[in-house]
């Protein structure tokens, strides 16, 4: 039999590598909780017509890229793709609309899509999403703007470029749109075959075709931003204002559409030239019809999400360090053992990071290996201090070199706590 292997897209994350993972995300959780957002987890795994109503049928997400499969009871069900649908829905569903209509949300986890694979592209992937439900200001706009790069900067990111735009609202797009189709069935057969495709489909993501000579054909195009009532074009020129005042730095780009269909006004991206072709870390945008389309009530909102294998790709690597153990345990012999695993859960209580060698190798096998870590402190327990009821516990520097010792007995718990104190919780 082959040796079994996991799903191409798919990753393993070894523990190495989630030191990483970890240290990133304790920043960015630490940088939400200042922000007074709130977590919610929805579920993997959603009924597939969710999706299909919240994201749009014609989507590249939708209809070309699901995991759906029908479940045991025939049900169609498909693994999220995405957050926002999931986040709108739960709120509906659990009636938090009519008491809190105001909502600041994240969610972090795993998405999928049947993308190709390559750097920064995965089927499975793990987004961080932020979603301010209720907001209409343009202050809410900038805020969640202002929370994504903050994020990014708090990671020590930078070169990173903000993209925006505005897609108006409905009525802005649909006038738009009418102009923009006669313009299409006039040129297309000018334009790229994937583009024919979407004049039926999907014709506002024509405008982001990565064709160069469709895009040289959409100089001449009708413009969206022409078709902006006053409204629409006060709002987009009021967030640019802000984001002046707040000194983000930002670059419009209107042929930015976003690939799914619930967006209103603003659409933002954030990407990173170090990240190649596949350069975008944050995407979001504003959905003031979403929830109402869902059934729920009248709610505008704003949102982004962070991809985070592309933000750890772009974190430095002093997040790469994991936290130094402040005490390694070497032990051998019967009762030495056993006091050493007493000992160890007594340390862990002062939130120290302990390593218990558990090998049962020779004293000097285990010094090997806590010399190797490292570590800021040894204690060594064997027959001896286990007959005398004491141990000795040594401190070193950072080079490794021995500083001082004590000798500690295992009843006095205050003799230990003063030690670990001076030594290991001061420094
Ligand atoms: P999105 O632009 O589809 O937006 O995805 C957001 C981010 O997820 C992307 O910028 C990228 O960093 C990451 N991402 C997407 N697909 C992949 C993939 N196949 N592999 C690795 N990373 C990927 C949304 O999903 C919206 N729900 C964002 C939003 C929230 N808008 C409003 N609220």
């Amino acid at each position: 039999m082959n040796n079994l292997k996991n799903l191409r897209g798919t990753v393993d994350l070894l523990p190495d590598q989630l030191i990483k993972w970890q240290n990133v995300e304790k920043i960015v959780l630490e940088q939400l909780a200042r922000a007074s957002i709130n977590e919610i987890r929805t579920p993997i795994l959603e009924m597939t017509e969710l999706f299909i109503r919240g994201i749009g049928e014609e989507t590249d997400v939708v209809s070309k890229e699901m995991y759906t499969f029908k479940d045991r009871g025939e049900r169609s069900c498909t693994l999220r793709p995405e957050g926002t649908a999931s986040v709108a829905r739960a709120l509906i569903q659990n009636g938090m609309l009519s008491n809190h209509p105001l909502q600041k949300l994240w969610y972090m986890g795993p998405m999928f899509r049947y993308e190709r694979p390559q750097a920064g592209r995965q089927r499975q992937f793990h987004q961080l999403g932020v979603e301010f439900i209720g907001y209409d200001s343009v202050r809410s706009d900038v805020e969640i703007i202002a929370l994504a790069w903050d994020i990014l900067g708090k990671l020590g990111i930078k070169e990173l470029n903000l993209e925006i735009n505005t897609l108006g609202d409905l009525n802005d797009r649909l006038n738009f749109q009418k102009s923009f189709l006669k313009w299409l069935e006039i040129n297309k057969n000018s334009l790229d075959l994937d583009s024919q495709n979407r004049i039926c489909k999907n014709p506002l993501r024509i405008l982001d075709s990565k064709n160069v000579q469709t895009q040289k054909l959409l100089e001449n195009a009708p413009k969206l931003f022409n078709f902006l009532s006053e409204k629409s074009r006060k709002r987009y020129s009021n967030l640019k204002k802000n984001l002046e005042v707040l000194k983000i730095p930002y670059v419009e780009n209107f042929k930015l559409v976003r690939g799914l269909d619930y967006y209103t006004h603003t659409a933002f991206e954030i990407t990173s030239g170090s990240l190649g072709s596949q350069a975008t870390v944050c995407g979001g945008g504003r959905y003031d019809d979403l929830i109402k389309q869902m059934g729920g009530p009248n709610t505008p909102a704003i949102g982004f999400a962070i991809g985070l294998e592309r933000l750890i790709l772009l974190a430095g690597r002093e997040f790469e360090i994991p936290r130094n153990t402040d005490i390694y345990i070497i032990n051998q012999g019967l009762i030495a053992e056993s006091l050493a695993m007493d000992l160890s859960r007594k340390l862990r209580n002062y939130d120290l990071l302990v390593e218990l060698d558990l090998s049962g190798a020779s004293f000097s096998k285990q010094f090997k290996k806590a010399n190797k870590l490292k570590p800021k402190s040894i204690i060594v327990i064997g027959d001896d201090e286990a007959v005398n009821g004491e141990f000795i516990i040594r401190l070193f520097d950072q080079s490794g070199n021995r500083n001082e010792q004590e000798i500690i007995s295992f009843e006095n718990d205050i003799k230990l706590e003063n030690w670990i104190n001076k030594n290991l919780l001061l420094n």
